[in-house]
């Protein structure tokens, strides 16, 4: 039988300015989602290229004194040769230069011709040179480019155009059909609302040539050149060599493209009416991200806050970089862009959590069993209980991936990450060493190891040498396909007696950098510093995230904690959604609280005396995030909402001075 197929693809990226974080983002996410798809047992193609034609490309090459052609090879090699960099590994990069594009553009502008969907009139409009593209007066904002704040030209000439607005019903109806054809949500609303606003206009696809020759020529009249959007969009079929291709046949019934918020109309309504016109079914799903933002703003070259990603691939390694994008960014929403948030991603979530756990278990491995896997003997409840939470966590982080909720689905395998190291703790292996427990002790080492085995099988699309580092030193082949399906149903991937690494540091601790340094961390660097993550973890007696405190005396007199103990603690910005009174029990208030995630976080707070839940909708708190999920009098809490006072004086909520994004870290 063969196999599903997989495909999906980046914007081109216009070559008139270097490449930043933002495209680096998308490019990276579309490899992500290509390896996952490839270990899902699908059969998978990414597509991504550069997008050559138009107004700016010409503008851009007459400032440096060079050809279009030369500008666009120059630039279009330095958007290629970024890829390998960040690790992408694409099938196909399209250039809308290439001829094989240029030729399917006309054959398909021929066809919308031949129905009659195009014709040639007379259009005055308000045109911007940045977005290439008329806006119409209701458009504007104060009479300039929403896009780019500057005034439009106003220029009247004849044209060909698309009879786009003959196809509103259809693109509407079709939406409606199809919940999911974009997503999230909130741009499929934003785009129906669009069709509902008004009549959707004809679409002009042509510019004269004695205003710009640098385009691919309408095949019915040599006198015109394409629309740079309308020669842009058909590479994503051109690339499959449409239309007699068989990778056309192949993949494109299974077709997903990943843009920005900023071209969505292009894509969600340019796009499907094109391919509607010229009788081409319609891609299957449209993902859209926000924005990568730089002291608050999208990142662009003109407001001088573009972020590098070679430089942090360079400074903090290329699967951190990745970790943290695919992490930070929830799906849909902006997000900001800093290098100590970064910092603090990777020792949290990588040294303190995942590197912390393979460095213990492997070192314990080699001390207790000459570093060959132990065989499992009879598993107990705590076994048991793992085994299904490792089903569970793989589950969701499967579904989530897959549906483009990377930062759900991580947070998903975390919790697994988390629960073994906690169980590292309650199961001692070091004790049951001592105590020469040693089919107990092979038990409690092989749960481990096979679970680490799982992680590092569904890490390797987030991070792949990484997670290539985790199955060697698990001596675990590294596959490209697979089926990671199969992981939820069995508990022996890993062969009693196979040889493991003795050691591993594979995501060492980062300091933030001087100047970012909070003084806190700037005293504990005077006094102490930190320790590489190896030298934590002595065979059995590593430090875990999960050692206990030492006990406070009193509420007044509590120890010194470390810095890195501080450092543990996750602590966010919400915002109340929705209070109640817990059913059961009056000094508790029940909250749903938004921290920026898929799904509002039910916690609930023994803070009913001193609050109406009615007057804590809408306001901003300090919420600790990173508790374990603990049931309180029978609803589920994940995590605890600061108040500063006690009990007998009142209480006061902890909240920002300016308003916070939700889910915006504290520290
Ligand atoms: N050439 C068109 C796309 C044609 S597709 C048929 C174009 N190019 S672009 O170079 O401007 O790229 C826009 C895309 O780059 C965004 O949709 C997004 O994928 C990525 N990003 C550019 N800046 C970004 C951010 N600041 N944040 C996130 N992604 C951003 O539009």
């Amino acid at each position: 039988m063969s196999k599903d197929t997989f495909f999906v693809s980046t914007p081109i990226y216009y070559v008139n300015a270097r490449p930043h974080l933002g495209h680096a983002y998308t490019s990276t996410l579309a490899d992500a989602i290509t390896r996952f798809s490839r270990l899902m047992g699908k059969d998978s193609f990414m597509l991504t290229g550069t997008d050559e034609h138009g107004d700016k490309i010409v503008q851009s090459a007459e400032k440096q004194g060079i050809t279009p052609q030369q500008l666009t090879d120059n630039v279009s090699a330095e958007f290629k040769a970024l890829l390998p960099k960040l690790g992408v590994r694409y099938n196909k990069f399209i250039r809308t230069t290439d001829a094989g594009h240029k030729s399917a553009v006309q054959k398909f502008l021929q066809k919308v011709y031949d129905k009659g969907d195009i014709y040639f009139g007379e259009y005055g409009g308000h045109y911007c040179y940045g977005c290439e593209r008329f806006y119409t007066e209701k458009e504007l904002e104060n009479g300039l480019c929403p896009q780019h704040q500057v005034a439009p030209t106003f220029i009247s000439e004849k044209n060909y155009f698309f009879r786009m607005s003959k196809y509103q019903d259809w693109l509407k109806q079709y939406i409606l059909d199809n919940p999911d054809y974009i997503r999230p949500e909130r741009y499929r609303n934003e785009v129906l609302a669009l069709l509902d606003s008004g009549a959707l206009e004809d679409l002009c696809i042509s510019r004269p040539k004695t205003r710009l020759e640098w385009g691919i020529e309408l095949p019915f009249d040599r006198n015109f050149v394409c629309y740079v959007w309308f020669d842009a969009l058909v590479n994503y079929i051109s690339a499959l060599d449409w239309p007699a291709g068989e990778n056309f046949a192949r993949y494109w019934p299974n077709a997903q493209h990943i843009i920005a918020k900023d071209i969505l109309k292009p894509h969600a309504v340019f796009w499907p009416t094109m391919l509607k016109a010229a009788g081409i079914e319609p891609y299957r799903h449209l993902n859209v991200h926000g924005y990568w933002l730089a002291r608050n703003t999208k990142m662009s070259k003109s407001l001088g806050n573009v972020v590098d990603p070679l430089k942090l691939v360079e400074t903090y390694g290329l699967d951190v970089f990745r970790y943290f994008a695919l992490h930070e960014m929830h799906f849909g929403s902006d997000a900001s862009f800093s290098e100590e948030a970064l910092i603090t991603r990777q020792n949290a979530d990588l040294a303190n959590d995942l590197g912390n756990l393979f460095s213990r278990v492997l070192s314990m491995a080699s001390k207790y069993f000459g570093g060959l896997a132990p065989a499992p003997g009879q598993y107990g409840d705590e076994e048991k209980r793992i085994q299904e939470l490792a089903a569970n966590s793989m589950r969701n982080f499967q579904t989530l991936f897959g549906n483009f909720r990377f930062s759900a689905a991580l947070e998903a395998l975390w919790e697994l990450v988390r629960a073994l190291n906690k169980y590292v703790d309650a199961a001692a292996p070091w004790t049951l060493f001592k105590q020469e427990k040693t089919e107990q002790l092979g038990t409690v080492m092989y749960t481990l190891l096979e679970c680490q085995r799982k992680i590092a099988l569904h890490l390797l699309p987030v991070m792949p040498d990484s997670a290539a580092k985790m199955l060697e030193q698990l001596g675990q082949p590294v596959p490209d396909d697979y089926n990671l399906q199969c992981e939820l149903e069995s508990f022996n991937g890993l062969k009693p007696g196979i040889a493991l690494a003795s050691s591993s540091n594979i995501f060492p601790r980062l300091e933030l950098p001087v100047a970012e340094a909070k003084p806190d961390a700037k005293a504990e660097k005077a006094a102490k510093p930190m320790q590489g993550q190896a030298a934590q973890a002595q065979a059995g007696q590593a430090q875990s995230a999960q050692a206990k405190p030492a006990q406070a005396q009193s509420e007044q007199d509590k120890p010194l904690i470390e810095f890195s103990d501080f450092q543990k603690l996750d602590l966010r910005v919400g915002v109340i959604l929705e209070a109640s009174k817990h059913p059961d029990a009056d000094k508790l208030l029940a909250f749903k609280v938004d921290l920026g995630e898929a799904e509002p976080r039910g916690i609930v707070s023994g803070i009913a005396m001193h609050f109406k839940p009615e007057e804590l909708v809408g306001k901003q708190v300090i919420v600790v995030a990173n508790l374990p999920p603990r049931k309180i009098r029978g609803i589920m809490s994940k995590g605890m909402i600061l108040t500063a006072g006690d009990d007998e004086n009142g209480l006061t909520l902890l909240t920002p001075l300016a308003e916070s994004r939700p889910g915006a870290m504290v520290s």
